[in-house]
């Protein structure tokens, strides 16, 4: 569906000191934050994701380095590659996501609408792709 997916840009405060960028929940991200994970020491052969979320929204960074993140919302296929920490990636619920091509010491942080549940996953594609069915009708 049409806005399951999108670059959300956030501020940069660049000075010669370096450079920061904030977010805030309800304004730069479209929920209210409850959660923050990040991923670290992946290697860089290691598949991640392989999921879908009945209710959780997340936005997703590269904080260093890069990594790929394929989508599937049961009809597209969209493929992003996260490289600049200024740009997270913003799924909606009902996405299957799968990441990749980890390089060396990166770093992706993910901000979710929600704690960790694992209830809340759809972790078979069969029984995503079902449930798709199910609220399309
Ligand atoms: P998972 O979401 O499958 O990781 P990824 O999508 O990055 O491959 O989570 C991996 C494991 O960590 C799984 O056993 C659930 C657990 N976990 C938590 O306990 N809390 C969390 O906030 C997250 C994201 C995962």
């Amino acid at each position: 569906p049409q806005g399951s997916a999108r670059i959300i840009d956030l501020p940069q405060i660049s000075d010669p000191r370096g450079d920061l960028t904030f977010v805030e929940g309800g304004n730069h991200v479209p929920f209210d934050i409850a959660r923050v994970y990040y991923l670290y020491n992946v290697p860089v052969d290691s598949e991640r994701g392989g999921h879908a979320h009945r209710d959780l929204e997340q936005v997703i960074f590269a904080l260093s380095g890069s990594f790929r993140i394929s989508l599937d919302d049961g009809t597209n296929k969209t493929e992003f590659w996260l490289r600049d920490p200024r740009k997270g990636l913003y799924v909606n619920r009902m996405i299957w996501r799968e990441m990749d091509a980890f390089s060396q010491g990166a770093v992706c942080m993910v901000l979710a609408s929600h704690p960790y549940d694992e209830s809340d996953y759809y972790r078979d594609y069969n029984e995503f792709q079902a449930a798709l069915r199910g609220e399309a009708k």
